[in-house]
């Protein structure tokens, strides 16, 4: 009876133990967390499983790209050569008013569904081109007749989608590029991001579309502005990010409705982030930019310098963890993926 009692005690005792052990390690495990918050706000989280609303087309059409074989890239081909052979610099760029989406079609049979990968070489980086569009169809067409050779000279594997903006509300370049970088990864664990405007058409194959160790700023001269620079801090029309460097910022802010100021909105995030912003060459990172009035339902952003002044305080709440849409359908095209979205319209 004493022994049985004592063992009861001693049971019970162990059982305070291992709660206080518990409760001990819950405490620990909070301190932790807390503690990793407040340091790094890092942008660890995976937006694929947070943000976006998935579409069960979207998930169908999707399943061609993930079956194995649809891109080699996993065979044992060598390693494309660090400068490709196939280069040929300078070219003299036309802009046919004659052509057609089916004749560039034809120009790019290796390219399907919007992808591209070389034949006989392992590519070194596999790179998403963004474009985000609306109502410019002959730029588009200009764009894919030049870009599908350019990037193919380059030997790289990629894909182009453009980002369709549904509806008549305001434009927001910055809002569909987050779009396009959130759809993009569903397809592939792309690289490298280019975030290209649909007017710009680079004029040499040695300004490489591939991602550096830091952002890179693609469009230092255009035709229409003497090829100079237009200003120091200038991060629009092309640029190349990684994966990680645009995780990194937040991607753009979704709050730059109509024309101007996202742009430098991403080069404050970049700058924050204590990155520098790399450029090619002058002498190749030249684009002719295809005339176009100002688009109608693209008006110049008032709120664009107010906005400037808070992306300080903003970056964090604002770009692809806040980034919501309702995709409209999904289209792959021979040359591109056609992804139209609603993505709202400025909160008033
Ligand atoms: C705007 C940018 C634009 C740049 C060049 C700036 O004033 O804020 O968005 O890219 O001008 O046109």
């Amino acid at each position: 009876m004493g022994l049985c009692t004592a063992a009861k005690k001693f049971s019970r005792r162990g059982k305070y133990v291992v709660l206080i052990g518990l409760l001990l390690s819950v405490l620990a495990w909070i301190a932790t967390f807390s503690g990793e918050t407040d340091k790094t706000i890092s942008f660890n989280f995976d937006p694929t499983l947070t943000l976006v609303r998935q579409d069960k087309l979207r998930d169908k059409l999707n399943s061609w790209t993930r079956a194995p074989g649809h891109w080699n890239l996993s065979t044992e081909k060598d390693e494309c050569p660090k400068e490709s052979p196939l280069l040929v610099g300078a070219s003299k760029l036309s802009f046919e008013s004659s052509l057609n989406l089916k004749d560039v079609e034809s120009k790019n049979k290796g390219v399907a569904k919007g992808a591209y990968e070389p034949a006989d070489c392992k590519a070194r980086q596999s790179v998403a081109i963004l474009i985000p569009h609306r109502n410019r169809e002959k730029h588009l067409l200009y764009l894919l007749h030049h870009l599908h050779p350019f990037l193919q000279r380059q030997q790289l594997h990629y894909a182009i989608y453009v980002i369709h903006q549904a509806g008549d509300a305001i434009f927001n370049r910055a809002k569909l590029l987050n779009v396009g970088y959130l759809e993009a990864i569903k397809d592939f664990s792309w690289e490298c991001f280019i975030l290209h405007d649909v007017d710009l058409v680079p004029e040499n194959d040695r300004n490489l579309y591939i991602c550096d160790q830091q952002p890179k700023h693609l469009v230092v001269g255009r035709n229409v502005t003497g090829y100079k620079l237009r200003y120091k801090g200038y991060f629009g029309g092309v640029t190349a990010m990684t994966k990680d460097q645009f995780l990194k910022v937040n991607g753009f802010s979704n709050n730059y409705w109509g024309w101007g100021g996202e742009d430098d909105d991403l080069r404050v995030r970049v700058e924050l982030q204590k990155m520098t912003i790399v450029r090619p060459p002058a002498d190749v990172a030249r684009y002719t930019m295809v005339f176009h009035k100002r688009d109608s339902g693209n008006q110049i952003n008032k709120n664009r310098m107010r906005l400037l002044g808070q992306t300080t305080k903003m970056w964090r709440n604002d770009g692809l963890n806040s980034c919501s849409y309702k995709i409209v359908s999904v289209e792959r095209m021979p040359l591109y993926v056609n992804i139209t979205v609603d993505i709202g319209q400025p909160q008033s």
